[in-house]
């Protein structure tokens, strides 16, 4: 254990620096308070026996200054004991008091108390943060999981359904970028890219004859085709991490309409989660543009002007702004992800 004493009277600084060295501790010595705050910011001290009347800064100033940054406990060592002092010195952060003259013994049985309490606090931080560590790293691992989990039901939906492949990688980029363009939160902006392209996970219960029809769905069909919102939400049931409880948001939402004419709940507006209204316009301007086997795919203009025509209808006015906005970084998606190059889905 280091000590670290600081008084004026060098003789008094030797003799206690003996008598403290014969017990076995280790000191450091300063001669006025300036010296004793330049040692603790750079060294390692268990506890200061600090001397209050000295020129320059008092004793008061050195103790009020080390415990702003460090939590080094202070034997103050006075002459002066009326209670206001004694007052001002508890306040200024010392944790004892000793008055002049005091007996050695009474000093070293202080001392001991005192560093006795600093090693438990001492072990019970390491305690605390080796606990902490540990936490952190089993959510890290948790996290990966949860996103293997999910990267592996993407897989297994797209065995499905061989259209979705580089379309739910760009609905991620493309919703990313209008998250980015919303200045919501990076780690927001993050999860949005990771659970958008779980939107049609659902589709997974849909027959191959509707999914795959080449032309256009009857009536009944089409209302087939509309549980894969419902089938999704079994699919991935409301949890308790951020990353389901998005991914759930984003199947449930992703074809609601902002004046409320979508489905599967009619939801209108603001009432529809920030990241259904994101992918809503992220998956319909990839399905214009996409061919599918019951159409061509539009050219960029004309899914352009179709988005710009759903401000206020189909989408959320503000995402269709960001989205426009954007233009620029959505066509550099559209580009590099195209179904004809060969860029592989991404993991999500
Ligand atoms: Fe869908």
């Amino acid at each position: 254990m280091k000590i670290l004493i600081v008084d004026d009277e060098e003789a008094n600084v030797k003799l206690l620096s003996a008598i403290l060295s014969r017990e076995g501790y280790d000191t450091l010595k300063a001669y006025d308070g300036e010296t004793a705050l330049a040692i603790v910011e750079k060294q390692a001290v268990d506890l200061i026996l600090l001397d209050v009347m000295m020129p320059g800064i008092s004793g008061f100033e050195v103790a009020k200054r080390v415990k702003a940054i460090k939590q080094i406990p202070i034997i103050m060592v006075t002459g002066l004991m009326d209670r206001d002092k004694i007052i001002e010195g508890f306040k200024s952060g010392a944790d004892e008091f000793l008055s002049k003259p005091y007996l050695y013994e009474e000093l070293l049985l202080r001392i001991g108390n005192i560093l006795k309490v600093k090693e438990y606090q001492n072990n019970l931080e390491s305690v605390v943060e080796e606990r902490t560590k540990n936490l952190s790293e089993a959510l890290r691992k948790l996290n990966i999981v949860n996103k293997e989990v999910m990267h592996r039901l993407l897989v297994a939906a797209e065995y499905r359904d061989d259209n979705t492949g580089k379309h739910v990688t760009r609905v991620g980029k493309y919703s990313r970028i209008i998250a980015e363009g919303l200045n919501l939160d990076k780690e927001y902006i993050d999860l949005i890219e990771q659970t958008a392209p779980m939107h049609d996970i659902g589709k997974i219960g849909i027959s191959d004859l509707i999914l795959n029809k080449p032309g256009k769905f009857t009536d009944e069909e089409f209302e087939i085709m509309k549980t894969h919102v419902i089938i999704g939400t079994h699919i991935i049931e409301k949890g308790e991490s951020l990353l389901i409880e998005t991914a759930y948001d984003i199947i449930l939402n992703h074809h609601e309409k902002w004046t409320g004419k979508g489905y599967p709940n009619n939801t209108k507006g603001k009432d529809i989660p920030l990241s259904g209204r994101i992918v809503a316009l992220a998956d319909v301007f990839d399905a214009l543009t996409s061919a599918r086997p019951y159409k061509p795919g539009f050219s960029w203009d004309k899914s352009i002007s179709i988005i710009k025509d759903e401000r206020e209808k189909h989408f959320d006015p503000e995402v269709v702004d960001v989205f426009m906005n954007n233009r620029e970084k959505v066509k550099s998606i559209y580009d590099e992800y195209s179904d004809n190059t060969l860029v592989k889905t991404e993991a999500v």
